[in-house]
Parts: C-alpha cells; structure tokens; sequence
C-alpha cells in the first residue's frame, strides 16, 4: 500500500462511452473498501479548473452501472492546455487535498493527464473509454462493445428495407481517426463492404468489385463507411463512386451519435468495473502514469507514454473475413 495517497479524483474526459458510469462506480466503491476518500469532477479537465469538485460516497453511484453517458459529464478543455489552466486545477485540487486522478477517456484525454502529472507530480491512472477502441495497449475500450451492437441493430434494421426495396446503402459508422468499429461490425452484419481509413485502396477495390458484376449477386447491399475514410465519409464516398453506380438504387445513412448512447452491454459494464476496480489498487500499490488495458482477459497496465504515442493497427487479415464471406 502507498500511505501517501488518501483521496482520489475521477474524471471523464472526451467523447462520453456507455460504461463510463460502470467504471466511475467501481473506481467510487474500490476507494471506499480501502478507506480512501473520493471525489467526482464534472465535466472532465474543465472542472478541475473551474472547481466543480464534489465528494462522492457509494450511494451516488448507486442504480448507474446500467445507464449510458457519464454522471461526471465530459468536456474538451483547451484552457487545461495552458500553464495558467493547469496551475489553477492543481490549487483546486491540493486544497481539497486530492493525491490522485483516475482519468477515464481516449488518448487526447491521456496526454492532458500525463502533462498534469510531469508538471505537478500528481498521480495518475488512466482507463481506456472510447466507442472507438483506437487506444493501444488494451484489447478493448470501455463503450466499443456496446457500439458495436447500437451499429449492428441499426443495420439489420438497414438490412430489412435495402432488401425490400433492392437497394444500395452506404452506412457511415463513427471513428474519426480508426476503422475499428467499422470493420468489427461489417463482419457482424455481413455488409457486403467496408471502407476504412487504415487502406487506401479501399475505394478501388470497390469499384472493381462494382465492375465485376457485384450487383448481379445480390439484391441489397450494405457498405459501411468509417467516418474517417480518406474520401470524407459516406456522402463523399458515393459522390467519388457515382460514376459507377448507374444502375444501383443508392441511400445513404448517416448513424450518427446514437453509437455512444445507450446502456452498456454486460461486457462492457463486466470490463468497466474490473478496470475501475485495477485503477485504485494499481495507485495503492504506488504506480503512476499507467493506463489499465485488458488483453487475453486479464487487466494489465500500460504505461500512458506508449498509450498515448503508438498506433494502434487494425488486423487487416479481417477485412480478408469479409471478401470471404461475399464469395
Ligand atoms: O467518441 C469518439 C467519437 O465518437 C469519434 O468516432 C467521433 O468522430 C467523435 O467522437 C465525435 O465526437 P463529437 O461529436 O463529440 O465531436
């Protein structure tokens, strides 16, 4: 045990993920079981500087290991970037005596964290929470899980009318920077094609795909389209496409943010809560500037360096999955 931490700070950070919740109430009740004090900060770094700090006891996460979103809330705060910011949020934690943060978010979320930490000597914990899983070190982010099942209902949804009526869809699924949700939930759905930004002949392949008589095999087809593909999303896909689409009835649809709402999945609540759980021991044990990932299953830490700074890749032999399944 490390004597020199005695009350922790939590925040969420970045775009909100079904599961933060889960993960703010083990992180609340973890430090409660070892006797330390735990605060919330709402709305991510903006709160820590505009003190919006509040003491946290296990009735208040009660009944919301169920509910999407975060009760923290979630902000982007471009004043913590600053000096003066970052001055100001650690006098509004050193006076409610705070020792440590548990930061819960995606990589710009951890860069913030690990400047406060170099600068302040604070200690920090990171937990991996974006729909987006595009953080290395961990299998998994708390929220992908989820998402995964939002885009994979909204499809067959898709599905039902594109073969109804015969027709093309071009589905946009979110992931501004990675083809992760994309490419996971193109197998689950069986889309006929996927474009992600992680390859860049993506749009060629396709188009020989429309040229070898694609449409003859099938009906209906569905294409999702990451948000971060190279052409600029699925609107811009199709007019880059619309060449060769003569003959084909095309719609597009444009998922949009119900991908982040929505209650977690067991998965996600499972890994949220083991996660939260890792993140108080791991400071108890005296670490810092780690992030705790899960591979193979089992909770691991990261250090938030190499979590911050290295790209996580895309298995491309899945994409191989999806040619396979359209023989
Ligand atoms: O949470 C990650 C993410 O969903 C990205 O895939 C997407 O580009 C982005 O957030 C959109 O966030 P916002 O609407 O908050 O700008």
């Amino acid at each position: 045990m490390n004597p020199t931490i005695t009350s922790i700070g939590i925040l969420t950070s970045g775009g909100d993920a079904p599961g933060m919740n889960a993960a703010i109430r083990a992180i609340v009740r973890t430090a409660i079981y070892f006797d330390i004090k735990v605060f919330g900060i709402k709305h991510g770094y903006h709160g820590l500087i505009h003190n919006q700090i509040e003491r946290m006891r296990s009735h208040d996460v009660a009944a919301i290991i169920q509910r999407g979103g975060t009760i923290l809330k979630t902000a982007r705060s471009k004043e913590f970037m600053t000096d003066e910011g970052m001055q100001i949020a650690y006098n509004n934690i050193k006076n409610q005596g705070i020792d440590a943060l548990v930061v819960i978010g995606g990589d710009g979320s951890f860069r913030g964290a690990t400047e406060f930490a170099k600068k302040f000597g604070i200690h920090i914990v990171g937990l991996p929470g974006t729909i987006d899983n595009d953080i290395y070190g961990t299998d998994v982010t708390i929220g992908y899980d989820t998402a995964l099942n939002t885009i994979i209902d909204a499809v067959d949804k898709i599905r039902d009318t594109a073969s109804s009526h015969d027709r093309m869809f071009f589905i946009e699924v979110m992931g501004r920077d990675a083809g992760f949700l994309t490419l996971r939930a193109g197998i689950a759905c069986g889309a006929e094609a996927i474009l992600i930004p992680e390859v860049d002949s993506d749009i060629n392949k396709f188009i020989e795909f429309l040229e070898n008589g694609f449409r003859r095999k099938k009906s209906s087809n569905i294409i999702l389209v990451a948000e971060g593909e190279k052409a600029g999303g699925a609107f811009e896909v199709v007019k880059k496409l619309q060449p060769y689409l003569t003959g084909y009835d095309v719609r597009v649809s444009i998922l949009g943010h119900i991908q982040r709402g929505g209650s977690p999945t067991a998965y996600d609540r499972y890994i949220a809560t083991k996660m939260g759980t890792e993140a108080v021991k791991a400071l108890l044990q005296g670490n810092t500037g780690i992030m705790i990932g899960i591979q193979n299953d089992k909770t691991i830490y990261v250090p938030l360096e190499k979590a911050i700074k290295i790209h996580k890749t895309i298995d491309t032999s899945e994409l191989e999955i999806i040619n396979i399944m359209n023989v």
